[in-house]
């Protein structure tokens, strides 16, 4: 099971696959937690203590430049298109308990042009090879775009899940992302209205997208707050927002045993 988390800023992507992950994981599955974002901070939400000491992909500047064969921190020249990259989960996966692995991707400076840099090569090649290639649930924490997502892969996707929140920029970056997913042929994208307040909260999502799926709701609750202050979160929901969450990964799995196409 393949599943990419995609959403505005601070709408709660961190905290939905933090939650998922632990979720496959108590279940009995290997899982990946890929840290897609640049702003990293999955490990965190998995409460993974020295998360913020795991040094990204990205970052990793002799590995980059060996496996794409190119001068380490150039944008210009030659380099390979087709690095190898099959060792890697097992070489760089940060064990995070309970048959957890953490990968951090790490950030890639924007060139003039596009961005086609020997970090976002081995990035992309990397994402490709853990979608089609791995046995094990992928759990991937993107930001709001969904760069490392390629037409190669996205039909091995099993969902998009794109994290809204009831406020119309939300909204639209939600549109935006669906419509990227469109043009790359990801067509399974559904949704999770997050911190919802009120019945009129949940409204205002599903009328503003009222031709998406939603997947389920979580409550605003300041308890995710603490939690996320204390670094403990997956494990200390309750109540209603542990109701919506135990809801969206049901739903989440049962999309899954839907056909999917074998790589
Ligand atoms: N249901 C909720 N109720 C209240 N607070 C929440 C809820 N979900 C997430 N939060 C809080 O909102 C903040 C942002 O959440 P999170 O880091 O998961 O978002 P994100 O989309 O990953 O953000 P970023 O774009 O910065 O990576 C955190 O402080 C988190 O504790
Ligand atoms: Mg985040």
């Amino acid at each position: 099971m393949k599943i990419a988390v995609s959403g505005k800023g601070g709408v709660g992507k961190t905290t939905l696959s933090a939650f998922l992950v632990k979720w496959f994981a108590e279940r009995g599955k290997k899982v990946l937690a890929i840290d897609a974002d640049p702003d990293a901070n999955l490990g965190h939400g998995l409460g993974l203590k020295g998360a913020k000491d795991i040094l990204p992909i990205s970052k990793m500047k002799e590995l980059v430049a060996e496996r794409t064969e190119s001068t380490p921190g150039s944008f210009g020249g030659f380099f390979k298109l087709n690095p190898k990259v099959d060792d890697l989960p097992e070489k760089l996966a940060v064990p995070s308990g309970n048959g957890v692995r953490l990968m951090v991707m790490g950030g890639v400076k924007k060139g003039g042009t596009g961005c086609v840099c020997p970090e976002s090569i081995l990035l992309k090649n990397l994402v490709q090879h853990l979608i089609l290639r791995r046995n094990e649930v992928v759990i991937m924490d993107m930001e709001a775009g969904i760069e490392h997502l390629g037409r190669a892969t996205s039909q091995y996707v099993d969902c998009l899940i794109v994290v809204v929140e009831p406020g119309r920029r939300s909204v639209d970056t939600a549109l935006k992302i669906k419509e990227l997913a469109g043009d790359i042929g990801l067509t399974k994208v559904a949704l999770v209205g997050n911190k919802v307040r009120s019945e009129k909260d949940r409204q205002f999502l599903t009328e503003s997208l009222s031709e998406y799926q939603f997947l389920g709701f979580i409550p605003y609750d300041e308890g995710i707050i603490d939690a996320d202050l204390n670094g403990v979160f997956a494990d200390s929901v309750e109540g209603r927002t542990r109701d919506g969450l135990e809801e969206i990964a049901q739903n989440l799995s049962s999309m899954s045993k839907s056909t999917n196409p074998q790589p």
